[in-house]
């Protein structure tokens, strides 16, 4: 079958086998890529339109007790200065998120055993009782079961936690042994039988990362269909064991930004930071591949450098008010505007 059939069988039946999927991704072409995206924006527009929903991200803590081999703010990475916000500091952000128009707080931050369950459901609590129609998002790593129900029934209603890959044998080349890809999985079902809007994700040329992991990729969006599927390229740390690894590419995320809008049109597709980092445009032009969330930074100023979990992230002295004005006319730039507006997933 000609390529550009498969790109329409796709768009029409949401769901390829896998040597087609192989084929999508092995004979990329930028008139392939137009194409993609042509039919992504199409998929999206009864859906979404243009609207760009916008989540406001506090980086709580960058202290994290696991080691992924990626990550710059891994637990054995000793040049980082530590910190963790102050629940009176987060919850100071989230209104001042909320008086620039987020209506999405995401509260992320490495494994630090500071955020009880108690703690972390108090700072809920507060943003719940005081931001009227806000969600609120938690994006704490792994937890218990009763630590997500706990959370859940604090307020928070919607969780990220990227699968990082949905191969078994990637995951445990990206981690060490300490951590497991069962239990990954084990949280991300955890939180949708709760009842959380949940968000998965993977990176885009990690390290070790195959066109067949891609078509797993592919397929287990198809099938956990999240309800917000994160993905950004890799970006090497300088102080990981990855340092010296190749970055993912602009192009290969577009791609599969496109492919992924396609396979679940109503799905939640943030243009990532990360895709920010590697070209000056790469989030104006995640949105015409299919994506339609942003995630800016709320984090005070003065910590945002700690935060680093890959090299040259953008926005690091940006206050939040700035960034949101600048995020506004980038997207304004390529058709797409900013929404004050929750944002929960169409189903
Ligand atoms: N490059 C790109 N993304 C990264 N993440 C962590 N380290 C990197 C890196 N070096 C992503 C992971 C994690 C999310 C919070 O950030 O996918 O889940
Ligand atoms: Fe942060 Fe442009 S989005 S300054």
């Amino acid at each position: 079958m000609c390529i550009d059939r498969l790109a329409q069988k796709l768009a029409r039946e949401h769901t390829l086998n896998d040597d087609e999927y192989l084929a999508l991704l092995q004979n990329r072409t930028p008139e392939l890529a137009d194409r993609m995206a042509e039919l992504a924006r199409a998929a999206r527009e009864p859906v979404y339109g243009t609207a760009v929903y916008t989540r406001g991200l506090i980086e709580i803590s960058n202290i994290c007790k696991n080691d992924c081999l990626y990550c710059g703010i891994r637990r054995s990475n000793g040049n980082v200065e530590r910190y963790r916000l102050e629940p009176d500091v987060i919850v100071a952000c989230a209104h001042q998120g909320y008086e620039l128009g987020f209506r999405t707080i995401v509260l992320q931050g490495g494994e630090d055993g500071f955020y009880t369950d108690e703690v972390l459901a108090g700072i809920v609590e507060r943003i719940v009782a005081t931001c009227p129609d806000t969600a609120v998002t938690l994006s704490m790593g792994e937890r218990s079961r009763t630590s997500y129900q706990r959370l859940f029934d604090a307020g928070a209603t919607r969780y990220l936690l990227r699968h990082e890959t949905a191969t078994r044998a990637h995951y445990e080349r990206l981690h060490p042994a300490q951590m497991s890809w069962d239990n990954r999985m084990r949280c991300l079902h955890d939180l949708r039988d709760i009842g959380y809007q949940v968000g998965a994700g993977f990176m885009v040329g990690a390290p070790y990362q195959t066109m067949e992991h891609l078509v797993t990729e592919m397929r287990f969006v198809e099938q956990f269909k999240p309800d917000m599927c994160g993905i950004g390229p890799f970006v090497p740390h300088h102080d990981t064991p990855f340092a010296h690894e190749p970055a993912g590419t602009l192009e290969l995320t577009l791609f599969l930004l496109s492919m992924i809008r396609l396979i679940h049109p109503h799905v939640l597709l943030p243009a990532t930071t990360a895709l920010g980092t590697i070209d000056p445009r790469g989030r104006e032009k995640g949105m015409l591949a299919g994506a339609n969330v942003v995630m800016p930074n709320l984090s005070p100023v003065a910590v945002r450098k700690n935060y680093q979990l890959y090299d040259n992230k953008i926005c690091m002295g940006e206050e939040s008010a700035i960034c949101r004005g600048c995020l506004a006319r980038r997207m304004e730039s390529v058709g797409h505007h900013l929404v004050v507006d929750r944002g929960d997933i169409k189903r």
